[in-house]
């Protein structure tokens, strides 16, 4: 395939194959636990849209799909740990279990304050399913109930994630070079 963002990557980190593998394997491990709950997806926007799509799709149960979009970042490669609701739920989420859809859990931040606001909405429990954990960089003690892979302390992108807006379509996770983002 043609790709001018793939001279932008250091190395692979997890094939397409990999993914799709470890997805399926997330997707058995919710329905399992969550097929007799009537459980609501909640993708936390833009980053879980890619892994969303398969998860749900992987996970063949009765399930309701929300979105809600949270900014913590400023086009930079670090959280500001000031996390900002950006579009909110559309729907009533009082004694419903909640499945959050996140892309990656870094610093924490973004999910702890999450979690608390679901919670306060009236959520009946709020179950988190990363993608990717970082837990290097943890400040805040949250945990994934489902991680599909560890990742190192360096930047990613691609499978959703992105860097300012860009690379959310590269089909595999990758390392970013770091001259992208030190220019
Ligand atoms: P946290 O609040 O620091 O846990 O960050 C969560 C958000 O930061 C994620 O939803 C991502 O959008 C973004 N993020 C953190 N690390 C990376 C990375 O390595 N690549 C791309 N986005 C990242
Ligand atoms: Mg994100």
């Amino acid at each position: 395939m043609k790709s001018n963002m793939e001279q932008d990557i250091l190395r692979v980190l997890y094939t397409e194959e990999q993914i799709k593998q470890r997805v399926a394997e997330m997707g058995e491990e919710l329905y399992d636990r969550f097929a007799d709950k009537n459980p609501m997806f909640v993708g936390v926007l833009s980053g879980c849209f890619v892994f969303m799509a398969d998860l749900v799709r992987a996970s063949q149960m009765k399930s309701e799909l929300e979105f809600i979009a949270v900014s913590s970042y400023k086009n930079g490669t670090k959280s500001t740990g000031v996390v900002q609701i950006t579009r909110d739920l559309q729907c009533d989420i009082t004694g419903r279990n909640l499945i959050v859809v996140e892309d990656i859990l870094d610093s924490g931040n973004t999910l702890s304050y999450l979690k608390e606001y679901l919670l306060t909405r009236g959520a009946a429990s709020v179950s988190i399913v990363t993608l990717l954990d970082k837990p290097s960089r943890r400040q805040k003690a949250i945990y994934a109930d489902i991680a599909g892979f560890e990742v190192p302390d360096e930047f990613v992108v691609g499978y959703g994630l992105d860097y300012a807006q860009q690379y959310r379509n590269v089909p595999y996770i990758g390392v970013l070079k770091p001259e992208v983002y030190n220019k």
